[in-house]
C-alpha cells in the first residue's frame, strides 16, 4: 500500500520568522495527518530550513527545494547534500518545471542529483510536467516520458523506488486553472506505466503527486484516482488553515 503524501512547495515565500511560525502551528495538524496515514511536510527555502527543522514535529516531512550534487567545492551560491545532512534534511525537490525554466535546469542535471541524494539515502521528489504549448499538441505523455526516463536513467529497481514522482503541469501551477482529476489521471496512469516498462513490479510501490492550483476544495476529486497518491502544492500550503483543509480534503474522498 502507497502511504498518502501531501507535501507543501513554499518556493520564494515566507522568511524564517514567518517560517517558524507555521511550523510552531502545525503541531496538532501533523500529529492529525499521521493519525489518519497520510505523511505531510513542506519545502521551505534553504534559509528557513534549519528553523522549520528545529520548530516542526518530528514527523513532519522538511524537504529542500533544490541540491548540488557535489560534495563541496566552488559552486558560488550552491548548498551541498553534507549541508542539509547536518541540518536533518533528507527529502529534496528536483526539476521543479520554475527551475527548469529560470535555471535551466535539466532532466540530465537531475539524473546526476538524484543519484547523489540515493547515494546518501535521501529522497528525492522529482517533478515532471508540460508546458501548455505541448499539451494543445497532444504531445503531454511523450514529453513527460522523456523527462521520466532522463530524470531516472540508470536506476536500479531498488533505487528507483525511493524517488517519488510529481506530476505538475506547468499550465497549471498557479494559474488557479487545475487540470482536471481525469487528465491528472491520465497522465500519473500513463507515467505509471513508463516507470513500470523500466523499473517492472516496483513502479506499483512508488508514489506519483499531482501538482497544480490544489486547493482544498479540489484535492478529494484527485485522491479518487487510484494512482494518485497526494499532491504537491504551492500557493495552498502556505497558510496553516489552508494546510489543514487539504488534509481534510484528503480524507474526504
Ligand atoms: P500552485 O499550487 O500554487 O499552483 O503550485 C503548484 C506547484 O508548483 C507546486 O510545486
Amino acid at each position: 500500500m502507497r502511504q498518502k503524501l501531501l507535501l507543501g512547495n513554499w518556493k520564494m515565500n515566507k522568511t524564517p520568522s514567518e517560517a517558524k511560525a507555521f511550523a510552531l502551528a502545525s503541531k496538532d495538524m501533523v500529529e492529525y495527518a499521521v493519525a489518519h496515514h497520510i505523511q505531510v511536510g513542506v519545502a521551505p527555502s534553504f534559509v528557513c530550513l534549519a528553523t522549520v527543522k528545529e520548530n516542526a514535529p518530528k514527523d513532519c516531512i522538511v524537504a529542500a527545494q533544490n541540491v548540488n550534487e557535489h560534495d563541496h567545492g566552488a559552486y558560488t551560491g550552491e548548498v551541498s547534500i553534507p549541508m542539509l545532512k547536518e541540518i536533518g534534511i533528507d527529502w529534496v525537490i528536483l526539476g521543479h518545471s520554475e527551475r527548469r525554466a529560470y535555471n535551466g535546469e535539466t532532466s540530465e542535471a537531475c539524473n546526476a542529483k538524484i543519484k547523489a541524494l540515493l547515494a546518501n539515502h535521501m529522497t528525492p521528489v522529482y517533478c515532471c510536467g508540460e508546458s501548455l504549448d505541448v499539451f494543445e499538441k497532444g504531445e503531454t505523455k511523450k514529453f513527460v516520458a522523456e523527462q521520466i526516463r532522463t530524470g531516472l536513467a540508470d536506476l536500479t529497481p531498488e533505487e528507483a523506488k525511493q524517488v517519488v514522482i510529481a506530476y505538475e503541469p506547468i499550465w497549471a501551477i498557479g494559474t488557479g486553472k487545475s487540470a482536471s482529476k481525469e487528465i491528472a489521471e491520465d497522465t500519473i496512469g500513463f507515467i505509471r506505466r513508463t516507470l513500470r516498462e523500466s523499473f517492472g513490479a516496483v513502479a506499483m510501490d512508488m508514489r506519483i503527486l499531482y501538482g497544480g492550483s490544489v486547493k482544498p476544495n479540489n484535492i478529494a476529486s484527485y485522491m479518487s484516482a487510484e494512482d494518485i497518491d497526494g499532491a504537491l502544492v504551492g500557493g495552498a500550503s502556505l497558510d496553516p488553515a489552508s494546510f489543514q483543509g487539504l488534509i481534510d480534503g484528503m480524507l474526504q474522498k
